[in-house]
Order: C-alpha cells, then sequence, then structure tokens
C-alpha cells in the first residue's frame, strides 16, 4: 500500500497490490482523473490517460491551451460553470448570485492511518499500518473557499474511502448547494448499473439496466436512506457475474436524504456522483465554518461481484461496525411483535419468554406497546415511560427482571424520532414537531416526526431514554423510524437555514446514538425502519444489526437478504422465523424453510412459541441449537451467492476462513412436474480437501469435486416431503484424508 506523488508528472499514485487510483494536477491547476481499476505498476508519468483534445463548442481554461477543455477532460471533483457541463460535485451560491467556481489544487498531506469523521459515521482503523491518507487541499481563489478532498486506502482491502470538507476562509457568506462526496469519471460506459431497490416490504430487489447516454441512478428525498433506493450503486462490465469480471461498487455512509447518479456523456465517459442529496440540500458557509460530507466507500473487484460484496462484508464488519457486539455472538431472540402487536399482557409476556427459553432462546425482546397509554398505533409515541400498570404491574425494570430471573437477557423497542398528538411530549412542546408554517402536518401511522435538527429535542429524548436504560435491565435496543418525513420545517430556525434540516435531522439522529453508546456501551442496538428502510452503512455504525424486513416470508425474504448482501454482511441482517400464514404475503412455508431463511443473518423468532405444536416446537429447538453452534461461522465466514431465488431456486454458502467448515442451503421455490435433476455447485472449498457433508460417512467428497461436479440434491434431503417452499441446509466439514 502506498501513495506516491511525482512532483514532475504532477500526479498521486494511490494503490495497494489489488488496486490503482490514480489523480493528477492538470496544467489549469485542476485535479483531473487518470484511472481506477485493478492494480496497475507505478511510474513517473501517466498523463498521456488524459486523452481529450480541441473540439468545436469546447471551452478551455487558459489561453492557447487547447488540449483539454474539462467537458472533455475526466475530472477529480468537478465544479459548474466554467466548461464542465456535466452535472457537479459541489456548487456554490454567493452574494452576488454567481454560481461560477474554479477549485484550485492548493497542496496535499500523506498520513498514515485515517482521520475520524466529526459528527458522522465512517469505517475505521485500529492501527495506524491499516491505511494510509491523502488530502489534496483546493481553492477558490475568489471566494477563499478551500476543499479538502480526502482519500483512503486500506492495505487489505480493493478499497478507497471519500470525503470532502469545505471551510470558508474568505470574508463573504456563501451557500453549499451540492457538497458530494465524490466523484470518479470512467473512461467508457461499457457496463450494466445494478441498484438495490424496492419498497416496504421488499426491500433491496436487485435492479440492472445497461448504462445509457444520460442520467440514471437512485436517490432519497424522504428523510431516510429508504425502502425504495439503497444508497449504492454498482457497475459492472456486461460479462461479469458472481465470480468473474471487473464490478465498481459505490456505497454511501449516511442514512439521510442521498444521490447516486451515474452520467454517461455523449462521448462514452461515465460521471458517478455520489453523496447527500442536493434537491433537499442548502448549507449556509459563512466566514470561518465548515461542512463535512459523508463518507464514499469505493471497492473494485476484478473477481465478479461476489468478490466485490465480501470486501463490502468484511470491511463494513469489522471497520465500520463499532463497539462489543462487532465481535460477539449474537444472541437468538424471540420478538413478541407479530404474537400480541401492542395487545399483551405481562403474563403472555412470560409465557412466551419462558417457552423460548425452554427451547433454548436467549434474548426476549419486548417491542411496541409498553409506554404511556399504548394500546395502539394512535397514541403515546414520545412518552418513554410506563403509564399503565394494569399492562405491566412492576414497569418495564420489574419485567426486565423477571425476564432476567427466567435466565433470558431483555430488549426494549423504542421509536425515539417520534411523536403521536395524544401524547404528553406533544401537548407540552407542540412545536417540536417538523412543520411548515401554514400549512397542515401530513401524517402517517398517526404521527409525526420530531425536530432532530434541535439540540433540546434531541437531548429531552436522551434524557427519557437514560432514564429507562439506566433503571431497567435492558440488553438491546431495537431502534425504529416508522414514517418518512414531511413538510421539513424547523420551527425557530431563519428562513436562510431551512435547507440545512434534512442534514441536521439525521445529526441528530447520530448524536442521540453516539451519547447512548458511551453511556451504556454492552447494550446490543437494532435499527430498524418499518423493516429495512434505514438500511444502510450510517446506522451499522451505532446499530451493528439491523431489522431486514417486515416481510418475513421465507421466500419473500430469500430476495431480499439475497438483495441485501451485495453490500451488507450477514451478521447485520436481522431474520426471523414468523408464523403463518405469513401476515405480509399470506403463504404458508415450512417452518424448516422458515429457519432456513433466517439462519443466513442474525436469528431469532417472531411469533407466539405457545401456538407451536410439539412436533414444531422440537424443530424450534433444534434450528435454535443449529444456530447457536454455527452463528460465528455464519456471521464471520465468507459468503457465496450460487443461485438467484429471483429465479427457479435460491441457494448460497458460507465458508469459514480456513475452508474448514461451511454451510450450504438449497430453496427450492415452486415444484415443477417431472423435476430436473438438481445439483448445488459449491464455491471458496478448498480443492484439496476431503470435506464430509452433514456428518454422512457415506458422503465423503474432495472439494474439487464439490466445487467442480457439484453437490447431488436428494429429495430426501429436502424438508417436509420436498413440495413447494422446501429447503435443505448442508453442514460441510473438512475431514483428514484417510477418513472412510
Ligand atoms: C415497525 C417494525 C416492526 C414493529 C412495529 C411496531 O413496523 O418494523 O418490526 O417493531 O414497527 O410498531
Amino acid at each position: 500500500m502506498a501513495i506516491n506523488y511525482s512532483e514532475k508528472s504532477k500526479k498521486f499514485h494511490i494503490f495497494n497490490d489489488k488496486i490503482s487510483y490514480i489523480i493528477q494536477i492538470l496544467d489549469d491547476n485542476c485535479l483531473g482523473n487518470l484511472y481506477f481499476g485493478k492494480h496497475i505498476h507505478d511510474k513517473e508519468d501517466f498523463s498521456h490517460l488524459l486523452q481529450g483534445g480541441l473540439r468545436s463548442l469546447a471551452v478551455f481554461h487558459k489561453e492557447n491551451y487547447y488540449f483539454m477543455s474539462p467537458q472533455y477532460t475526466k475530472m477529480e471533483y468537478p465544479t459548474y460553470g466554467t466548461g464542465d457541463y456535466r452535472h457537479p460535485a459541489v456548487e456554490i451560491k454567493q452574494e452576488n448570485g454567481s454560481r461560477v467556481v474554479f477549485f484550485e489544487y492548493e497542496s496535499y498531506k500523506i498520513f498514515k492511518g485515517k482521520k475520524k469523521l466529526m459528527g458522522l459515521p465512517a469505517t475505521y482503523v485500529e492501527s495506524e499500518q491499516e491505511a494510509e491518507t491523502l488530502e489534496i487541499t483546493l481553492i477558490d481563489k475568489l471566494l477563499e473557499v478551500h476543499c479538502i478532498l480526502s482519500y483512503t486506502i486500506y492495505k487489505e482491502y480493493p478499497v478507497i474511502t471519500r470525503n470532502a470538507r469545505f471551510i470558508n476562509n474568505g470574508s463573504e457568506n456563501v451557500i453549499l448547494e451540492r457538497a458530494l462526496s465524490a466523484s470518479v469519471d470512467l473512461p467508457d460506459a461499457d457496463f450494466e448499473l445494478l441498484t438495490l431497490s424496492g419498497a416496504w416490504s421488499r426491500e433491496r430487489h436487485i435492479k440492472t439496466s445497461k448504462l445509457q447516454q444520460g442520467i440514471q441512478g437512485v436517490y432519497s428525498k424522504c428523510g431516510a436512506s429508504s425502502a425504495e433506493h439503497n444508497p449504492c450503486v454498482i457497475l459492472k462490465r456486461p460479462n461479469t457475474d458472481e465470480s468473474i469480471g471487473e464490478a465498481y461498487g459505490f456505497s454511501l455512509v449516511y442514512s439521510g436524504n442521498h444521490m447516486e447518479q451515474i452520467e454517461v456523456d455523449t462521448n462514452d465517459l461515465t460521471r458517478v456522483l455520489i453523496g447527500i442529496n442536493p434537491d433537499t440540500f442548502e448549507w449556509p458557509l459563512n466566514n470561518g465554518e465548515e461542512f463535512q460530507t459523508p463518507e464514499a466507500v469505493m471497492v473494485y473487484s476484478d473477481e465478479g461481484l461476489n468478490k466485490m460484496s465480501q470486501t463490502f462484508h468484511k470491511l463494513y464488519r469489522t471497520r465500520l461496525v463499532r463497539g462489543i457486539w462487532r465481535d460477539k455472538a449474537r444472541p437468538i431472540l424471540i420478538n413478541n411483535w407479530e404474537a400480541t402487536e401492542t395487545n399483551f399482557t405481562e403474563e403472555q409476556i412470560l409465557e412466551i419468554a419462558r417457552t423460548g427459553k425452554a427451547l433454548g432462546m436467549e434474548l426476549f425482546v419486548l417491542d411496541d406497546g409498553w409506554f404511556g397509554k399504548r394500546e395502539d398505533d394512535k397514541t403515546s409515541l414520545g412518552d418513554w415511560y410506563v403509564t399503565n400498570f394494569k399492562k405491566l404491574p412492576d414497569g418495564i425494570n420489574g419485567l426486565s427482571q423477571k425476564i432476567e430471573a427466567l435466565g433470558m437477557k431483555f430488549g426494549l423497542w423504542f421509536e425515539p424520532e417520534m411523536v403521536n398528538k395524544d401524547s404528553d411530549l406533544y401537548r407540552a412542546h407542540p412545536d417540536w414537531v417538523l412543520q411548515a408554517p401554514g400549512r397542515s402536518l401530513s401524517l402517517s401511522r398517526n404521527q409525526y416526526v420530531l425536530d432532530f435538527s434541535r439540540p433540546e429535542v434531541v437531548d429531552h429524548i436522551y434524557n427519557m431514554m437514560e432514564r429507562i436504560l439506566d433503571t431497567a435491565h435492558i440488553s438491546y435496543v431495537k431502534w425504529d423510524m416508522n414514517r418518512y418525513i414531511s413538510e421539513c420545517y424547523s420551527n425557530h430556525k431563519p428562513a436562510s437555514r431551512q435547507g440545512m434540516v434534512f442534514h441536521e435531522y439525521i445529526l441528530g439522529v447520530y448524536s442521540l446514538y453516539e451519547r447512548l453508546i458511551e453511556k451504556f456501551p454492552d447494550i446490543l442496538f437494532e435499527s430498524c425502519s418499518s423493516g429495512g428502510a434505514r438500511f444502510d452503512p450510517g446506522m451499522l455504525y451505532y446499530a451493528p444489526q439491523a431489522w431486514t424486513s417486515d416481510d418475513t416470508d421465507a421466500v419473500e425474504r430469500l430476495k431480499i437478504q439475497y438483495g441485501t448482501s451485495y453490500v451488507y454482511p450477514l451478521s447485520s441482517m436481522g431474520a426471523h422465523v414468523s408464523k403463518v400464514p405469513n401476515l405480509q404475503v399470506g403463504r404458508t412455508t415450512p417452518i424448516e424453510t422458515r429457519g432456513n431463511v433466517a439462519q443466513f443473518g442474525v436469528f431469532g423468532y417472531e411469533l407466539n412459541l405457545n401456538l407451536l405444536s410439539e412436533e414444531e416446537k422440537t424443530i424450534v429447538g433444534k434450528q435454535v441449537a443449529f444456530a447457536k453452534e454455527h452463528r460465528e461461522l455464519i456471521h464471520q465466514g465468507l459468503f457465496y451467492r450460487i443461485n438467484s431465488p429471483f429465479e427457479e431456486v435460491g441457494s448460497w454458502m458460507v465458508v469459514s476462513e480456513d475452508r474448514e467448515k461451511a454451510i450450504a442451503a438449497y430453496y427450492k421455490l415452486l415444484s415443477i412436474p417431472n423435476e430436473p435433476w438438481r445439483r448445488l455447485y459449491l464455491k471458496g472449498l478448498d480443492k484439496d480437501k476431503k470435506y464430509v457433508i452433514n456428518n454422512d460417512k457415506s458422503r465423503v467428497y474432495y472439494g474439487d469435486e464439490l466445487m467442480n461436479a457439484g453437490m447431488v440434491i436428494h429429495k430426501e434431503d429436502l424438508c417436509a416431503g420436498g413440495g413447494d417452499f422446501t429447503s435443505a441446509v448442508y453442514f460441510i466439514k473438512a475431514v483428514e484424508k484417510s477418513f472412510c
């Protein structure tokens, strides 16, 4: 790993043994991009990679400098107004109304390690030897606004992380109208664009399209990263599949309004822009003030999409997730939501917990309905204390002690950012909600959004949460966010600062998380937003796991978890077995298959265990034991996608890093008559090792056979008789060569 600067050719080469990223200071003193991709040898001069030249209509920055027009150049951090007509990375509105900006190179700094981003989530290093950082300072000389572009390369990963910081050292007050985290210009457009897009209950489905000239991409404007579009885009070559070919992944470590835009210009240059969505952003930058963008993470793979995902998984699992839960086995939980919703008694809760304990579960999570007068979703959000002692005679403290006395840990649901009109909080502070003056307030699920851009609001919620977390025995918090933001306007802020509210809101959310984590480092946080509407890298910095989707149907979950795995590790995906017929889709799937899907995530249950038959309870007991035995392998192993559940059958597997153990799963979707014989072509095993399947001495094979000839699926392997929605899980273990 190194970052080299050549004074002679004015180029920066950021590289490790896997990737290279090359920037050049151009003759007009702007930054150009020369290359991003597989590692290439370092040398003095790469300026021939610039290309470009004299073309009609193009404008040039210097007299007699007809070589490079910004319109035809691969720019590093493009601006608008001086001849690059593509979409820019930054826009600054000035006091005289001008938006023309010209950022020139000023200086650079290279240092070991990686700095923290103030107030924002970001990947980190544990030792300075893990990464190296380049900071390039640009200046707009007229405005005296500085822009510091930061690039970190990790030694071990084909990853570059980026961010930009703006400092106004001039006397003029300017407005940042766009301040993106990264821009990358690639030299051709022979790519397909993959996005993780969907909706509530079908989050992160994989959408693929061929790049076209013009604009394409994804975004969010709803105040959360959203169920509709995850903050990432993937560009892959047309021939790239899971295991071969080039893929570039761009992921934003941010939980608010985002934009990932691809522009293909008429010369087939591809520009990738990623950052805070400029449509809902306007940030006054007065003299002496700074603005920090979120972090963008860029991954390159020349071994297909699966390798790109494995890079994201390991980076996010080990260098984005923090705290004791990063490396600790995650408890197998039972959550009461789908069993009782808000209508429960303490005795019912204890009944479920007792059965959960008997079946081996480790954590009981009390979901919505414990606070204030909450009997339905019309009331009490914002009142984070117990007032209904008929429901919970000894409060949360008493219940938590009773659960702990059973030998289980206790977890609790909150929705800190929301308020119902019928609540003590709203009655006391009706002006604390986001609301546009003179306009009526839109409702969603009978609730309003608190103005988290105001520190006093965040403080108040912190105090309530702190009190309960301090007094009761709470090991886990599920932090929900069940509506999008509308009428985004903050009372007590002048007109000139309203464009800051969306971003300040999410900074308020981050600050509340940070304070709670600091005060309660042992608590495991799980983020949630009506399922997976805020499943993003920003959240993972605070909450190591997230509720993947409200859709717990095994077949739908296969697709959701498969799509989610393009960027996010299995250790981040909350996955529960729930009741049938499924609440979202009405489908009935065997309990074994529900378990076999949920095992490939952070495993748990979400149903009334007391309504299960004895036979089902036996199966559940075995599932829990399996999860306990293998969760380390599942969460920390290398994940391979094999067959896409968007097609006929689904399958995937995890392999331990030493290739001694693996777990593969095969999911039959619909039965078809006169069914073809199936094989599972395993991946990632050691070709020279011998493996035994499910401890069955009659099923011993070399790794190369399992990967190349495949593992034959026997009908008897499938659960519940092998009909629709059945599945099989295989535990694969290396054995001595002499074995059998
Ligand atoms: C959201 C969550 C659910 C549950 C309910 C409670 O929908 O996704 O898991 O917590 O809220 O109201």
